[in-house]
């Protein structure tokens, strides 16, 4: 993971590369550096957040108008100050960030340091500026040769950032298998891990592609080449972010925000893709494959954490409304295994951030056997996004909190209208069905909204159970993987270990757990298998376990059973995850806001997930 970012022009630097590194905090923030040109190199580097950075670097000589800063998420070496980066060359001519992992760094390391090279980090980052340094000496190379050269000598994934106090009018960057933009301002530059830190400047960006070098110059001249020096000619492209889409908004937390945004975000993700009233799907991404769509003999889902969870319920609604098989896949596990790929088959990949490692790899691994890749992704310009045959944008505007909510639900959106699409062409759905599909689709977010309005009572809740060791999530059907997303969004954020079960499954095993202590959720709204669940909080309440019921409006029976339950509005079954899963993200904001955890950046964790 890790957040980078880079300055070369006439503004100061240290003052755009913090909030730079604010805005791409939630990459990572075991540690925070940066390094400023001012005649000599600067380095200031501290374990924690980039305010505990601020506050070290206070009245300290921090100006310039070339730096480099990094937001850490540990893999090699602990999270302290020494393995902070920016890391600096044995000679101090040379400082660089770096976001991934240098797989073959032990071997590299015991060559420099046969070398005469000593290190002051545990990281595997470290062996990178040595490299460059060892190259610049030894074969006379500029900054840019040196950086290509030991390049081609590192194994894994990098998105790098390096200066050179004795070229004090370039920086170097580079990437492969993590995200590096180019933004290009006036008489200035600007290399970020995405393009939060840059949009203030500039809505002019390049996304580098893997195993490019870019050297930016403070003339204003910048070149792109490849590891082998082909010369590359990227068109510029304009993004499409307002400042104020990157702020809490007077929110207490990203998530909180963003929670409340789905009833605009959900409608976001609709918009000139459906008519009820004209009875028409449109979904953009899939119109120029539907051929290979319609005849697909398999759609293959993969994906990470509640992107996994969205895609095991796109499993439910591409099998029951399109008729066509579907299996969804951990990425990590995809990528690994042998699997039985054929030109035939639709690789669906969902993901946020659009620049998960595993997702990417697994993608990889499937153009080499034929199949149409297919990308479900919010991260307008990332490389899932770009690595993709076709794909459709969620269009939920930027998720900052580190725990999913408002992307889970624009991914639900867009999966159910994929779903849909391609039950109309191949007629495996009846037109009345298709029509009520379309006008309860429509009504979702104001159902949202509604669902929103239950916070007290929600809050109410959270102090009940606020308290608990543990936690069981049971859904059926459509909603089992909502019992897996209510688990993870709990586990996240307030460290309570969580588990989600199908209901049904419950006798197999984790009904041993259940006591006076477990707060059992469990999803009871009205569709197919509703007596089979009342039956099952029956045996929970036998047990006397503590049952929270989100149910149907109007429910009367398991309110009579339940200890708390939650009304939320009624709507077509293959539709319920999108209002049921809302109770359960504003449970687990409040378990944690009560807890007093860090609901933005829990601990641990990051966003954007670049390493496997
Ligand atoms: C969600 O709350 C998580 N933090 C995490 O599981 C996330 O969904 C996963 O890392 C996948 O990310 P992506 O959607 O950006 O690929
Ligand atoms: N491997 C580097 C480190 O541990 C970078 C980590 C990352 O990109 O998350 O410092």
């Amino acid at each position: 993971m890790c957040g980078i970012v880079a300055y070369i022009g006439n503004k100061e630097a240290y003052p755009i590369i913090i909030e730079g590194l604010r805005r791409l905090e939630y990459r990572g923030y075991d540690s925070a550096g940066v390094s400023i040109l001012n005649g000599d190199i600067h380095t200031y580097k501290k374990k924690g957040k980039v305010k505990d950075l601020e506050d070290f670097v206070e009245g300290k000589n921090k100006s310039g108008t070339l730096g480099i800063g990094h937001t850490r998420w540990a893999t090699h070496g602990r999270p302290n100050d020494k393995n902070a980066h920016p890391h600096n060359s044995g000679n101090s001519d040379l400082t660089l960030v770096h976001n991934g992992i240098i797989e073959n760094y032990a071997s590299l390391k015991e060559a420099l340091a046969e070398l005469g090279h000593t290190f002051t980090s545990d990281t595997d980052t470290e062996i990178l500026v040595h490299l460059i340094e060892e190259y610049q000496k030894r074969d006379d190379l500029s900054l840019e040769k040196a950086v290509q050269k030991a390049l081609k000598k590192a194994v894994g994934a990098y998105a790098i950032v390096v200066f050179d106090k004795k070229s004090p009018n370039k920086i170097v960057g580079a990437r492969k298998s993590s995200p590096l933009v180019l933004g290009l301002g006036k008489d200035e530059f600007f290399l970020a891990s995405d393009a939060t830190p840059i949009i203030k400047f500039t809505n002019k960006v390049i996304y580098l592609n893997d195993e490019e070098i870019v050297t930016v110059n403070r003339d204003g001249s910048y070149e792109v080449v490849t590891l082998d020096d082909e010369v590359q000619n990227h068109e510029v492209k304009e993004i499409d972010l307002k400042i104020e889409e990157l702020e809490k908004g007077g929110y207490d937390h990203f998530m909180l925000k963003e929670i409340h945004q789905q009833p605009t975000t959900i409608f976001e993700s609709m918009r000139g893709r459906i008519n009820a009233e004209e009875g028409w799907i449109l979904v953009g991404g899939m119109q120029d494959h539907m051929k290979r769509m319609v005849d697909a003999d398999r759609i293959i889902i993969a994906a990470c954490g509640t992107s996994w969870h969205a895609g095991l319920i796109g499993e439910y609604l591409f099998e029951d409304l399109a008729r066509v098989p579907v299996e969804v896949e951990y990425a990590s596990e995809l990528r690994y295994r042998n699997p039985v790929i054929r030109e035939r088959d639709v690789v669906l990949a969902l993901s946020q951030s659009g620049e998960t490692a595993d997702t990417l790899a697994a993608l990889e691994m499937a153009r080499n056997k034929g199949a149409l890749l297919y990308g479900i992704v919010n991260n307008v310009g990332s490389s899932i996004a770009r690595f993709t045959d076709c794909g459709s944008y969620i269009h939920a505007g930027p998720e900052i909190g580190v725990a999913s909510t408002k992307a889970f639900t624009s991914q639900l959106v867009v999966l159910t209208l994929m779903a849909l699409n391609l039950a109309k062409e191949k007629g495996t759905i009846s037109e009345g069905y298709f029509r009520k599909l379309l006008y309860a689709m429509e009504d979702i977010p104001k159902k949202v909204e509604q669902i929103l309005t239950l916070d007290e009572q929600i809050k109410y809740i959270a102090t009940e159970i606020k308290d608990a060791p543990n936690a069981l999530y049971l859904g059926r059907g459509y909603n089992f993987p909502i019992a897996l997303e209510g688990a993870l969004k709990l586990k996240e954020i307030s460290y309570i270990h969580a588990e989600g079960y199908p209901a049904a499954e419950m006798k197999h095993g984790p009904i041993a757990l259940i006591d006076e202590s477990m707060p059992v959720i469990v999803m009871a709204t009205n569709v197919s298998a509703y007596e089979k669940i009342v039956s099952n909080i029956q045996e929970v309440k036998a047990r006397k376990g503590m049952v929270i019921a989100i149910v149907t409006e109007g429910d009367t029976e398991i309110k009579k059973i339940a200890d708390y339950t939650i009304e939320i509005p009624e709507t077509e079954e293959p539709l319920s995850p999108l209002l049921s899963v809302i109770p359960l993200q504003m449970l687990s904001y409040h378990i944690a806001v009560l807890r007093n955890c860090n609901v933005d950046q829990p601990r641990n964790l990051a966003k954007s997930v670049t390493v496997e």
